[in-house]
């Protein structure tokens, strides 16, 4: 069957570079961007665009239908800080906008469903360091709840439904093509901008915060990997623990001295501080590199070296016109 793919959330962080990575491979017309927004970014209007928002069934259903759809990418969500600014509004799109999809898929509508969850299932009392693939899950966010609601539908649907999801739980995601927004782990994008740009950059964790991270080119490669990987090799159906590298603030500041020595950093923590207190430091992702043949490219030094490259040369670019 000719793969055809559509992107929910297209316009997003990783909906954007997940939009541009699947067209280069399938080919423009065979991957379908959606998002609630009117109008698509730029980068991804190369090829179709369709408004939609998730929470509209019967919508996202005639979709699947018309551009006769094989697989789905479901990366419309509130994350962690805007989660907890809008815990109801979290819940319905982060809980109907899956269940949306894992119904569609069980009605044969889907052939593939991938579906996207995040360190922030783990919490204050998980083992912070190399958190293992099956451990103690007590998050304590608006976020990571939702998240870990849908890991146990995942897995429901795979079971019962014979639904083929696959899922990753990402951890803080960097990259110089698209924005964040609304996530925690914010921080280690802004902070390039503002270091090439200021010189300087007011950080809202503090300095010993270690988190998770992973460079943008990796986790769109392990997105299409495990999409692509035979279902027999999926042998966890809830979501699989995923790593690249872990640094604090105090410590990217550090590697981002080696281009920029005068770079000054401060700290102001605020809310969003006992959320990233409450997540592991690293984790454990051999069930992964077991299964489907995950490894990650990017260690925290690559990762710095890329983004300066890349949005030095985007700041230059927008300074010239
Ligand atoms: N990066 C996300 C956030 O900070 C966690 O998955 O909300």
């Amino acid at each position: 069957m000719q793969r055809k793919a559509l992107i929910i959330g297209a316009c997003g962080q990783i909906g954007i570079e997940l939009t541009m990575a699947l067209r280069q491979k399938l080919g423009a017309e065979s991957v379908v961007a959606s998002d609630v927004k009117e109008t698509c970014p730029p980068a991804i209007a190369d090829g179709p665009y369709v408004q939609l928002s998730v929470l509209d069934f019967d919508a996202l259903r005639q979709v699947l239908i018309t551009y006769q759809i094989t697989e789905v990418y479901n990366m419309a969500a509130l994350l962690s800080a805007t989660s907890e600014k809008n815990p109801a509004f979290a819940w319905e799109l982060n809980m109907n906008g899956l269940l949306h999809t894992l119904n569609l898929a069980k009605e044969g509508l889907i052939q593939r469903l991938f579906w996207p969850s995040s360190i922030a299932v783990f919490g204050p009392t998980t083992p912070r360091q190399n958190t293992p693939q099956d451990t103690i899950m007590d998050p304590n966010s608006v976020y990571g709840i939702s998240k870990l609601a849908g890991e146990r539908w995942c897995e429901y649907y795979a079971q019962k439904h014979q639904v083929d999801v696959r899922s990753l739980r990402y951890p803080g995601l960097i990259g110089y093509r698209s924005a964040p927004g609304g996530g925690t782990t914010d921080y280690a994008v802004d902070i390039f901008y503002k270091a090439i740009e200021t010189g300087q950059y007011e950080c809202f964790l503090g300095p010993n915060t270690m988190l998770p991270m992973m460079m943008m080119e990796d986790a769109i490669r392990a997105t299409i990997d495990i999409t692509e990987a035979p279902a027999e090799q999926i042998k966890i159906r809830s979501s699989y623990n995923l790593a690249g590298c872990s640094f604090t603030p105090a410590e990217l500041a550090e590697h981002i001295r080696l281009y920029i020595p005068a770079f000054e950093m401060t700290y102001a923590p605020d809310f969003r501080q006992s959320l990233a207190d409450s997540w592991p430091d690293s984790i454990d992702d051999q069930r992964a590199r077991q299964d489907w043949g995950w490894s990650h490219a990017f260690d925290t030094a690559a990762l710095t070296k890329k983004m300066i490259e890349e949005i030095g040369l985007k700041i230059n670019a927008t300074n010239a016109k």
